[in-house]
């Protein structure tokens, strides 16, 4: 997560430690959290065996400047390769970038859903020119995690990036195009990234505000962001507990 107000629920829920100093070392102004999850999993003979998967939450601190949270694609993106060419023991098999979106109620988001994101767009970064066209937008595919957002059972869909809360025109004929579901600050940055270190990427996205239900972002964001912390520290414990003792394939 970006914010640690979105990740506070998760730190607590999980009984995950503050890492003293983070385990990203300065200048980098993360701030990490890391433990053991555990969970039963079950066969397909229904044998209940215990497993755990080892965590670590990395939120991307505050700006220095402002004393804010450092939202948005340059930091995600920074915290995310940082974080895994710092994290080798044990090596990361697999990043799930968890926060808030803006949910499309065109695509069935309510205000407290989690979506299980299938595929990554940049809706602001238009660069009219040869190839540098389809770059900007750098669609990709996330892992595929059908079976665990049934399990869940959460919305899965297409998640839209840009560094803005709000849109305008040019903003939304983008995520228009490519089917968006919800529109964050973070996972494109955070999926370049994981290309280059080739690791696979889940997202999970609980909606604080409707992007197409006419009211301004911010206003249902402070109102839901509570909410939605809640709902995202609910799905990112079924989805621990469903990747542990699993192969990344499974
Ligand atoms: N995070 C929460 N709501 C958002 C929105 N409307 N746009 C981008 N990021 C968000």
């Amino acid at each position: 997560p970006a914010m640690e107000a979105e990740a506070l629920p998760v730190i607590s829920g999980l009984g995950l430690k503050r890492d003293s100093p983070p385990s990203l070392p300065p200048p980098a102004p993360a701030t990490t959290f890391s433990g053991r999850v555990s969970s039963s999993s079950s066969d397909d003979k229904g044998n209940s065996s215990p497993s755990s998967v080892e965590v670590s939450v990395v939120c991307s601190g505050k700006c220095k400047v402002h004393g804010v949270d450092n939202i948005g694609t340059v930091p995600a993106a920074l915290m995310t390769y940082l974080a895994l060419s710092e994290l080798r023991d044990p090596r990361v098999d697999l990043v799930i970038s968890a926060g808030t979106a803006g949910g499309f109620a065109a695509r069935g988001a309510a205000i407290g859903d989690v979506f299980c994101a299938t595929a990554f767009a940049n809706h602001d970064r238009r660069i009219p020119l040869a190839k540098f066209d389809d770059y900007g937008t750098w669609r990709s595919d996330a892992h595929p995690a059908p079976r665990m957002a049934a399990a869940l059972g959460l919305k899965s869909g297409p998640v839209s990036t840009g560094n803005s809360l709000d849109w305008h025109d040019l903003d939304m004929a983008s995520m228009s195009s490519g089917g968006a579901a919800v529109k964050d600050m973070e996972a494109s940055g955070v999926a370049w990234a994981c290309s280059l270190h080739g690791v696979p990427l889940l997202a999970l996205k609980s909606v604080t505000d409707i992007v197409d239900g006419g009211k301004p972002a911010e206003e249902e964001f402070l109102a839901n962001l509570a909410t939605a912390s809640e709902a995202l520290h609910v799905a990112l414990r079924g989805a621990l507990e469903f990747v542990a003792g699993k192969g990344v394939d499974e």
